[in-house]
């Protein structure tokens, strides 16, 4: 079976007060575009087309109206209600009748990729297990941490760890295998009183079958939890946009791209826009097709 991508959009966004004082983090702007868009693009370009996006009761009904089925970005999107924010692992049991039998990616809504996206492609392609992502930050201390040897080998994993072992954070992108969800049911909630993400990867340690992959400089990974980090993502996006002429996250391109779009239906897709910026930008691509 094909892997499905699951979105995790909810939260409570309390680092974002008053910004989300009426809705998500996730449907903020980075720049151009609401925030979900980057996750979502990620997904699409990693080659997952059936996408669960999980929200609070009052957000999960703005996104389906942001987001519809996915048809016109050739997709499936389907929804899920989360309502508390019982913790990252919980998406596994919100979702378990989405995921099934089949492997399953995760993203959390509020993390940018940006850089050659080949090594999600492989982690798909290639997982036995989990598989998540180590990249290097100055401040790691905020995050899950990995430390790993010289081979590759787990070492340990602290979920923000006063003293950390070493300099890798764990993304908000992982991928699993089927028993993730089996995995997600057997946990119980942390001291912070949440199912934590960092217990599924210790189980998948304790088993052998967690593996790490590091990300390497050429690949920026945005957090945007903050108002200074969520500013200085959609300065980078603009910044990037501004230079080459291209989005970054332009859901009807990546979808052509991914061959998820006919020309055809994207030419019917980007008919259904409003005069914008974004559908300029749209409709100049039909000339290459
Ligand atoms: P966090 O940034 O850890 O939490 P938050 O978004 O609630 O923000 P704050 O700390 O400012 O209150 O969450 C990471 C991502 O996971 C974010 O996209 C929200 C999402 N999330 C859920 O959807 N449900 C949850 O139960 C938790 C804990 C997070």
């Amino acid at each position: 079976m094909e892997t499905r991508g699951i979105i995790l959009a909810g939260g409570s966004g309390t680092r974002l007060y008053p910004l989300t004082a009426a809705f998500s983090k996730q449907l903020q702007p980075v720049y151009d575009k609401p925030m979900i868009f980057y996750p979502l693009s990620t997904l699409m370009m990693a080659g997952i087309r059936d996408v669960l996006i999980i929200s609070t009761p009052s957000d999960t009904p703005i996104f389906e109206k942001l987001l519809g089925d996915g048809s016109r970005y050739g997709i499936s999107i389907s929804y899920a209600v989360q309502d508390e924010p019982r913790g990252i692992a919980d998406a596994f049991r919100v979702g378990k009748d989405f995921i099934g039998g089949s492997s399953v990616c995760l993203i959390l809504g509020d993390n940018i990729f940006y850089g050659k996206l080949d090594f999600l492609r492989d982690a798909i392609r290639l997982n036995t297990g989990a598989t998540i992502f180590g990249y290097q930050v100055h401040d790691p201390e905020r995050y899950g941490v990995v430390e790993i040897s010289t081979d590759g080998a787990v070492l340990s994993i602290e979920e923000k760890p006063d003293k950390p072992r070493s300099n890798l954070a764990i993304p908000g992108l992982y991928v699993y295998d089927e028993s993730v969800t089996e995995i997600a049911a057997s946990l119980a909630p942390g001291p912070r009183g949440e199912l934590e993400i960092t217990d599924v990867h210790r189980v998948y340690h304790e088993q052998k079958r967690l593996n790490v992959q590091q990300l390497g400089r050429g690949i920026a990974w945005l957090d945007t939890g903050t108002p200074e980090s969520l500013h200085d993502a959609g300065t980078f996006i603009h910044a990037i946009e501004k230079r080459q002429g291209l989005k970054i996250g332009c859901l009807e391109e990546v979808a052509l791209h991914q061959g998820f779009l006919s020309p055809e239906e994207y030419r019917f897709s980007v008919s259904l826009l409003p005069h914008s910026s974004y559908k300029n930008y749209c409709e100049s691509l039909l000339a290459n097709i």
